[in-house]
């Protein structure tokens, strides 16, 4: 590949309830991050509360950019360009985030590059800490899974930026399962981490869930196993008080990382892929990492947990091969609730 041009960018993420700015070298080398969690204030409705969301963005959003700025002790004089996503998310949140970018690359007279949060997750595996050790560089052909809590896709790589998506989920996507099961067996608001860590006590062999291979198709289906979770929970609850919650929890996640896994190995193997990369808020599951972690097959990149759930560091990454490939936006940049990658 040619070589890319040199640009320090300045990333926002507002598209959920994480508030984030982070600057980036050329694409991978991180000289900070901030992000401000709205966690234990939507724990509180057990969910993202979209109103409540957007407010808080506006009060997070000066001093988080502030912060991420001091950290890298640089001054926006410093800065080529200003990367945002502009969606799918909240459209109120994502408001936000696209404001701002757009005040700073206005007044800074400097580009605005407008990124797909999708596209975020799969560049979170260049993000690397400056002054740590390189880490290598993801390859094409490319197969990418990316499972956070709107959306599970399969994403065949070829180049940078380019997407051919050979499927998605049919209904539920795989963090939304975790948060739906999560939340009928009565544990905390993210349900992810609250299902794994009751699953790590559990027996993942005592139920045996349903998994929906859909062969023939690279497309997922979690609405299935939710479901059998729920009509098992109901079954117990009739004969005993006492509901195993950690043998539930370590079954589901078993059946949903199966799927997950076996379907991108043979998704890799059917499409030549060279390498295998994992994104998204799900790829932050120690079950899912251990199973793409045991397998030699195909290099594989997972994010570091700190750059799984919502960062704006791998805004950062992809807004730069966006830039630096030339695809530079519009000050009438729109904020684009739904919208696919590929
Ligand atoms: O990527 P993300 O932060 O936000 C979206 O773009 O959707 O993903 C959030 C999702 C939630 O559904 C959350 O429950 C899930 O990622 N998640 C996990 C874990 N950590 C976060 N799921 C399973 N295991 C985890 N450790
Ligand atoms: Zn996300």
């Amino acid at each position: 590949m040619t070589e890319l041009k040199p640009a320090r960018i300045l990333a926002i993420e507002t598209s959920c309830d994480e508030t984030a700015c982070a600057i980036l070298e050329n694409g991978r080398a991180l000289l900070s991050s901030v992000v401000a969690s709205q966690m234990e204030i939507h724990a509180r409705y057990g969910g993202v509360f979209p109103e409540v969301a957007s407010r808080q963005h506006v009060l997070s959003i000066m001093p988080v950019v502030q912060q991420a700025l001091a950290q890298a002790h640089l001054t926006l004089n410093d800065i080529d360009a200003i990367a945002v996503t502009q969606g799918p998310g909240l459209a109120g949140s994502l408001i936000v985030g696209v404001n701002m970018a757009k005040g700073m690359a206005l007044a800074l007279d400097k580009p605005l590059v407008g990124v797909n949060h999708l596209e975020g997750h799969i560049y979170s595996s260049w993000v690397y800490e400056a002054g740590d050790k390189v880490p290598p560089e993801p390859q094409f052909p490319l197969m990418a899974l990316l499972v956070s809590g709107g959306h599970t896709e399969l994403n065949l790589m070829t180049d940078h930026l380019s997407y051919q998506r050979l499927g998605s989920t049919l209904d539920d996507a795989a963090g939304e399962a975790f948060d739906k099961v999560a939340r009928l067996l009565e544990l905390p608001y993210p349900g992810g981490p609250s299902i794994q860590q009751e699953a790590e006590e559990g027996n993942p062999e005592r139920f045996n869930f349903p998994r929906a291979w859909l062969d023939g198709t690279w497309n997922f289906s979690f609405s299935g196993v939710k479901t059998s979770v729920l009509y098992e929970v109901n079954d117990l609850k009739k004969r005993s008080s006492n509901i195993p919650v950690q043998d539930l929890a370590a079954s589901f996640q078993k059946a949903v990382v199966d799927v997950l896994f076996k379907k991108t190995m043979n998704a890799a193997r059917e499409f030549g892929a060279k390498e295998i990369l994992v994104a998204g808020g799900v790829s932050a599951n120690r079950a899912l990492r251990k199973a793409f972690k045991a397998q030699t097959e195909f290099p594989v990149h997972i994010p570091p947990l700190s750059l799984c759930t919502d960062n704006a560091a791998m805004i950062g990454a992809a807004g730069y091969f966006r830039y630096a490939l030339g695809y530079v936006s519009e000050m009438d940049l729109d904020v684009l609730p739904a919208w696919p990658l590929s």
